[in-house]
């Protein structure tokens, strides 16, 4: 079946409200086969990036829009990130196919010839559906859940005295430390201070969500934290996420990442979280096995696919 019923055009800003109800709606449905929150969409849009207007197209139909797709570049290690979204009422004949085909022309255009997307490894169709699109498998990344309510854990100044949230004006300092402390990590495009300062100003976020670990002055490994939430956010609603963990090279095997992860833990449970989650990338050894000695179970798993654009 042709879709030519869609029309597929460049995102303006006033889609975003019924973007985000999309998305909603979508999660709600339980059926979003490619994986990434509303915290996402609102982190992605709300970036005064000027450019994210022609890398995210719209399939509407009689002002309704009936799903998207969108290409984030990621210039510095040569990829782009797909995302997409089609509202299951609409999945039927090609329009999922139509949206991906326009995001990888729209690669193309930037010169990039990798396009990464993440999918729920639960969604066969998802699988199907790439790689009949000409993409393949590459990574497996974890999800990992702990239960905070059953942890006992000491306050932070216990835990590690050197430790502190981050204060105003070191937004610098964590930039340089978040980029040596994952250099050549798979997937790591190493931030600018600018968009370092975004995500800290995030409605979600907040520099004491953020500790740093100090070798005298020098910050040697971080833990920032965050608390997601799904709607209406009340003290203990929602889940906290340990959202980067990590120590300078020059540091580790030292005690500062486990040390770290219990900072990070520490604070969520003082927020009232019971619930704290974390991604991982299956082939990261250090961090899985710390994370499982901390007590972190497998929860669920994503898929990474790859098309070569070449
Ligand atoms: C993961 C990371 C934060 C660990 O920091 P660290 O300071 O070296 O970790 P620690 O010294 O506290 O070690 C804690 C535990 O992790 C495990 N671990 C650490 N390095 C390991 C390695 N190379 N192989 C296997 N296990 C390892 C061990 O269980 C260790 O406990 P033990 O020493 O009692 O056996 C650090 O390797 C890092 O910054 N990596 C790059 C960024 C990253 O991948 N972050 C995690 C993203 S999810």
């Amino acid at each position: 079946m042709r879709n030519f019923t869609y029309t597929i055009r460049n995102y303006d800003s006033k889609d975003f409200e019924k973007l985000a109800q999309l998305l909603t709606e979508v999660q709600e449905l339980g059926r979003p086969y490619c994986l990434f929150s509303s915290l996402d969409l609102f982190e992605s849009l709300n970036q005064s990036d000027p450019s994210s207007k022609n890398n995210l197209f719209i399939a509407e139909r009689s002002g309704e829009i009936a799903g998207y797709a969108e290409v984030k570049p990621e210039l510095k290690i040569g990829r782009a990130v797909l995302r997409w979204l089609v509202h299951p009422r609409h999945r039927r004949g090609e329009l999922t196919a139509r949206l991906v085909d326009r995001a990888v022309d729209r690669t193309r255009e930037l010169g990039i010839m990798t396009l990464h997307t993440n999918i729920s490894q639960d969604s066969f169709t998802a699988k199907r559906f790439l790689i009949r699109m000409g993409f393949t498998f590459v990574r497996r990344f974890l999800e990992l859940r702990l239960d905070l309510a059953e942890m006992v854990l000491p306050e932070i100044s216990k835990i590690a005295p050197r430790c502190r949230s981050l204060q105003p004006s070191e937004e610098g300092r964590l930039t340089q430390l978040q980029n040596r402390s994952f250099a050549g990590t798979w997937g790591f495009n190493p931030n600018t201070i600018e968009e370092i300062i975004y995500r800290i100003g995030l409605p979600n976020s907040s520099p004491d969500d953020i500790f740093l670990i100090f070798d005298s002055d020098i910050p040697v490994g971080y833990c920032w934290t965050r608390i997601e939430f799904w709607r209406k956010k009340a003290p203990g609603e929602g889940t906290g996420r340990i959202y980067m963990l990590g120590v300078d090279p020059d540091y580790r095997g030292r005690g500062l990442g486990r040390q770290l992860l219990l900072v990070g833990l520490s604070y969520l449970k003082s927020k009232s979280l019971r619930v704290a989650v974390l991604t991982v990338d299956s082939e990261n050894k250090a961090a899985r096995v710390l994370y499982k000695s901390v007590g972190f179970k497998l929860w669920k798993s994503s898929l990474w696919y790859e098309k070569r654009l070449d």
